[in-house]
């Protein structure tokens, strides 16, 4: 028997505190840094954003993973017993060991799944999504629990305008189950890829394993998120359209075939400019990035998930996700929802 898979519940979670642009001018005025509401609103298309409190377990990057993941639980009738797999998709781990995912499945109770991360930063929902498709498929898996979360606050330069502004935290999860494969609701065609070349476009320079942070080091911010925003913007344009294309073509179909399109929420003017390049209505493009920030691989699911239960996306559609990332990390998944 061949398998498919089909994401059967979505959820997510954001920490409580809203972040206005206008507490950020306020912040950063403080350390003598110039910015505006109007400049964020105007260049990004981002009002607010939610930030986590870490101080508070019930905001840790795991403890949003869970009630996004409790919530897709619901939707989807199963229990944390009867999950199979957990894949994590963060670049903001609770710890660099024990993993994200088995810091979920131990608050959540999963006792016979098997727990990963995965790092592709703003990809990692797609990435996670096809990883748990391709178990799914293979029969080693019936049910996946795929989370995209992030707590980036933390590794945030909060001297540095150019970034800081941009991101967000939050998490979104999927309950995602085997179905046969002549399913017509179920995951079509993905496409991933990544180009390590451009490894310094976004990056946390210190803190891994190549390089301690040292006091020199914490002083100049080298554990701090560091990104080349421009360039940035011109690949993830291109490359996302590019994807999206290839994605639709693998299945035959072209745009004209999409009830909706589900961007990585980075920048408003990225997201419409790929709109405008595959020549695709903003109407049936779904957006958060205004009242979320970049919360990287939760953009996707928490997108999803708010979509999915204001009933925008109905059962049958299709529906292309697609997303870019630090690494750099691309990917595009088609779903028939
Ligand atoms: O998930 C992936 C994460 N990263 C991204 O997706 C980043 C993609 N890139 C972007 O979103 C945009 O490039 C930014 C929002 C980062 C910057 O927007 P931009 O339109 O490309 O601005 P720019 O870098 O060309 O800067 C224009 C001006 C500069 O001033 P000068 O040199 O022209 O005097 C910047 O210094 O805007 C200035 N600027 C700001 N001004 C007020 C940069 N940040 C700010 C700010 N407030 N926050």
């Amino acid at each position: 028997m061949d398998f498919a898979a089909r994401i059967t519940g979505t959820g997510s979670a954001f920490p409580k505190k809203r972040v206005t642009n206008d507490s950020i001018v306020q912040k950063l005025s403080k350390l003598g840094i110039t910015t505006s509401d109007e400049w964020i609103r105007e260049r990004t298309g981002i009002c607010e954003r939610r930030i986590s409190d870490v101080e508070k377990p019930e905001e840790h990057n795991s403890s949003l993973g869970f009630s996004a993941a409790q919530k897709a639980l619901e939707m989807a009738g199963k229990s944390p017993q009867s999950i199979d797999q957990i894949i994590y998709a963060t670049c903001s781990p609770d710890t660099p060991l024990p993993s994200t995912a088995c810091w979920l499945q131990h608050k959540i109770g999963a006792d016979h799944a098997w727990a990963m991360d995965i790092n592709a930063a703003c990809s990692g929902f797609i990435y996670g999504l096809v990883t748990a498709e391709k178990f799914i498929q293979s029969g080693q898996v019936k049910i996946a629990l795929v989370v995209g979360g992030e707590v980036l606050n933390p590794i945030l330069n909060w001297e540095d305008r150019n970034s800081c502004i941009l991101f967000g935290d939050g998490a979104g999860a999927a309950v995602v189950e085997q179905v046969p494969s002549d399913s017509s609701r179920r995951i079509l065609r993905s496409h991933l890829r990544s180009d390590g070349n451009l490894w310094d476009l976004l990056c946390v320079p210190a803190g891994g394993s190549n390089m301690e942070v040292t006091p020199e080091r914490y002083a100049q911010k080298l554990h701090k998120l560091t990104m080349k925003g421009k360039e940035i913007f011109k690949v993830a344009v291109k490359t996302m359209a590019d994807f999206a294309l290839i994605t639709l073509k693998k299945n035959q179909m072209t745009t004209d075939d999409l009830d909706w399109f589900v961007p990585h929420q980075a920048n408003l003017r990225i997201i419409e400019a790929v709109a405008k390049r595959l020549k695709f209505p903003m109407e049936k493009v779904l957006v958060n990035v205004d009242r979320y920030g970049n919360t990287s691989a939760a953009t996707i699911p928490t997108m999803l998930d708010e979509a999915n239960r204001d009933g925008r996306i109905k059962s049958g559609q299709t529906v292309l996700l697609d997303a870019f990332g630090a690494g750099l990390t691309y990917g595009s998944i088609l779903v028939r929802w």
